[in-house]
């Protein structure tokens, strides 16, 4: 209605209303370095055209004459009460979009009540951030996503500091044990971890500081960052952000630097090591980057609490199967012994809609707040978020859809053309 009561008083939106011109507007208001980062995908960049290209086989049918008023868009997750079924996906090096970076979302997302999950490769620390959102709303809603370090006492270390921030879950990415090959980054040389950005997480962390000085453990076998600090040279470390670092002499900043390489991820990882992190924390624990159904199984046997069906935005495997296409599977196979979460290609309302027919009890949204922050800060991101609840609202009411129960897999068809 905002938007509708702005055009009418001859105001354009800052933030536009669409997934294309979105982007576009991002474009220009980022750095060609922070584009590449944000929208860059893995190899020939196949996989997020197939992520659109799976919402688009999925049509909506709507039923008439249900009285579909009032709406309720709200659901449980997790034990928790979400205004509508969405989170705000775990994003690292915000402060590529915009220099408030995290702080800016987490402001937004706490107004809108909507779950932030925080990064492990943030620009900002957990503990700011949680306080920002704590200074808008109190207790407002967010979740902490791990990468599996190499060092296992700094995982323990990042799950104790994210249960003391308030966080109701640990989302463990699973995909991103090594860093894709992108090629946009490699080409500008622009690997925003070896500038320092982006380890604002790491260089908080007591763990990871009182062991700056120690001797830098073996490279594993195949070191996650090989190929691309090859390629962008880990020598151009420049800076370090984050306020405990801040009397540090250059040599500790680029010591900083190389540990975080060496040990922020660990190929290596098996179902066996899960049990460590259950030991570590009684949060719920979540698998982000879930795509095939035996996974999803094998989650419920390890007796973790939801999955993410995910392909990190395109981001990790080129020509990967599109997140959408893996999710019917995923649901079937947890059949619903625990919440299913979707995210990768979630542009506007309508997209939630069809993930949640096809079976997602939520959906993280990416880029699309990014492109927000990026053009208006804070305001950025809480009006694409606004737009898209907004626009599921409206689809819902049109569609003849009371709650999101009634969002079920009867109300699409596939496309012809
Ligand atoms: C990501 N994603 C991500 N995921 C994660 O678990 N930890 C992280 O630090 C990041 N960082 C990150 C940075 C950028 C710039 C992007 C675009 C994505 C993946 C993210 O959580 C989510 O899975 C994807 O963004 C979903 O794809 P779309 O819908 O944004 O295309």
């Amino acid at each position: 209605r905002a938007v509708y009561l702005d055009g009418l008083a001859g105001r354009t939106p800052a933030v536009p209303s669409a997934p294309a011109p979105l982007e576009d507007a991002a474009r220009r208001a980022m750095s060609e370095e922070a584009w590449a980062y944000v929208a860059g995908e893995a190899g020939a960049e196949r996989t997020v055209d197939a992520n659109r290209a799976a919402f688009a086989r999925h049509r909506i049918v709507p039923r008439v004459l249900r009285g579909a008023e009032p709406r309720d868009l709200s659901t449980a997750l997790l034990g928790q009460a979400l205004p509508a079924p969405l989170m705000l996906a775990p994003i690292g090096v915000l402060e590529m979009a915009h220099p408030d970076a995290d702080l800016a979302v987490a402001r937004a997302a706490a107004a809108l009540g909507v779950p932030f999950v925080f990064s492990s490769q943030a620009s900002v620390p957990m503990e700011a951030t949680a306080a920002a959102m704590d200074a808008v709303r109190p207790g407002a809603p967010r979740l902490f996503q791990l990468y599996w370090s190499t060092d296992d006492d700094l995982v323990r270390s990042f799950v104790r500091r994210a249960e003391a921030c308030g966080c109701s879950a640990i989302v463990l990415t699973l995909d991103t044990t090594l860093l894709g090959w992108r090629p946009r980054d490699l080409d500008l040389g622009s690997l925003p971890f070896l500038h320092g950005m982006g380890i604002a997480q790491y260089t908080s962390d007591p763990v990871f500081v009182s062991k700056l000085d120690h001797p830098l453990p073996d490279p594993p076998a195949d070191p996650p960052l090989r190929l691309a600090t090859v390629r962008a040279g880990l020598g151009q470390a420049r800076r370090v952000p984050g306020a405990t670092l801040d009397n540090l002499r250059s040599q500790k900043a680029r010591k900083a630097v190389q540990r975080f390489v060496a040990t922020y991820s660990r190929p290596s990882l098996t179902w066996d090591d899960l049990g460590l992190l259950r030991e570590a924390t009684s949060l719920p624990v979540v698998l982000k980057g879930i795509l095939h159904p035996d996974d999803a199984r094998r989650a419920l046997d390890a007796g973790v609490d939801g999955v993410v069906v995910s392909n990190h935005g395109g981001r990790q495997i080129d020509a990967e199967v599109a997140s959408l296409d893996a999710l019917p599977g995923v649901v079937e196979a947890v059949d619903g012994r625990m919440p299913v979460l979707f995210d990768s290609g979630i542009r506007n309302g309508a997209d939630v809609f069809v993930a949640r027919a096809l079976g997602a009890d939520a959906v993280l949204l990416g880029r699309p707040y990014v492109y927000g922050l990026a053009i208006d800060g804070e305001r950025g991101v809480r009006t694409v978020v606004e737009n898209v609840v907004a626009e599921l609202d409206l689809t819902m009411g049109l569609a003849g859809c009371h709650a999101l129960d009634d969002v079920g897999p009867e109300m699409l068809t596939t496309a012809t053309a």
